[in-house]
């Protein structure tokens, strides 16, 4: 795996690759655990897959008191694992914030519009216009065949999706890569870290509940009863704060009516203990036999 920090560092090493590879792109913030890791194992799958990934914490999608400056930067450990993976990356870019953004004030765009400032982005204002501009610039600097985002962050993927569609002309294929879960269903993420003891041990509620709702929603029970029972519970536990607890056309990313059948995608952010936690699950509703 090399590792290179400039732009022209990294067109040096694409040109080389692109001749004979396909560029396969892995952009992450660093702090790597499974869930990133499970990234780069479907990227090298890609037939003659060059897999480039990124570490890079994009301070244009952290709103003001964010965790930007808390965010962990863990460079060299993170390196280490990638190292002893069967498949590193081959080439692995950590820019600065001045390789990326320069000195001057930067127009953030594309923009996430109406859906970026539902869910996660009624949250975390300006977040999902951040996070397009930066993958945005990655997807025209490094021009990759194919790239990989962890289904985890619905939003953000059904986001990225939509802007390949419209401002890449479909140019690169997406791999949505599903959640990885500690043994106890707790979705991966980096934040897991700042769960105290009594707050990790609720956390799996978090899942158990998205599968109580989804099994409810395939024995019939209409969506907006399931929602409020489920949201119901969730608030009463002492330790979560509910934000929201919402099924969505995953094709849309539009709430759904108690009528709808197709791809729902069931969505919720909980706050435990001071820590935000969100999780996802997608299945298929059928009209009732
Ligand atoms: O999911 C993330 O880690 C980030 O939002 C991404 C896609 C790397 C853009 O900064």
């Amino acid at each position: 795996m090399k590792l290179v920090h400039t732009v022209s560092e990294l067109q040096t090493q694409l040109d080389q690759a692109r001749a004979s590879k396909r560029i396969v792109f892995v952009p992450t913030m660093g702090a790597l655990h499974e869930g990133h890791l499970e990234l780069v194992t479907q990227a090298v799958k890609v037939e003659n897959a060059f897999v480039v990934m990124s570490i890079f914490v994009n301070p244009a999608q952290f709103g003001k008191g964010e965790d930007f400056d808390r965010y962990p930067r863990t460079l060299d450990a993170d390196i280490a694992r990638l190292e002893e993976l069967p498949h590193a990356p081959d080439l692995l870019f950590v820019p600065s914030v001045e390789e990326i953004y320069g000195t001057e004030e930067t127009e953030i765009s594309p923009r996430a519009g109406a859906v970026g400032v539902v869910f996660e982005g009624a949250a975390r204002p300006g977040h999902f216009d951040g996070m397009l501009h930066i993958v945005s610039w990655f997807f025209r600097t490094i021009e990759p065949e194919v790239a990989v985002f962890g289904a985890k962050d619905a939003q953000q993927v059904y986001l990225i999706k939509r802007m390949v569609h419209r401002e890449f002309k479909d140019s690169i294929a997406i791999i949505e890569v599903e959640t990885v879960r500690e043994l106890d269903g707790l979705a991966k993420s980096s934040r897991n870290r700042f769960l105290g003891e009594a707050a990790r041990a609720f956390a799996p509620v978090i899942y158990q509940t998205l599968l109580g709702v989804k099994e409810e929603l395939q024995a019939g029970i209409k969506p907006s009863l399931a929602l409020e029972q489920a949201r119901g519970a969730l608030e009463a536990q002492p330790l979560a704060k509910l934000d929201y607890l919402a099924l969505v056309d995953k094709n849309t990313f539009q709430p759904i009516a108690d009528d709808f059948t197709g791809f729902a995608q069931l969505l919720v952010a909980v706050t435990v203990s001071g820590v935000r936690l969100i999780d996802n699950i997608t299945f298929s509703i059928q009209e009732p036999a």
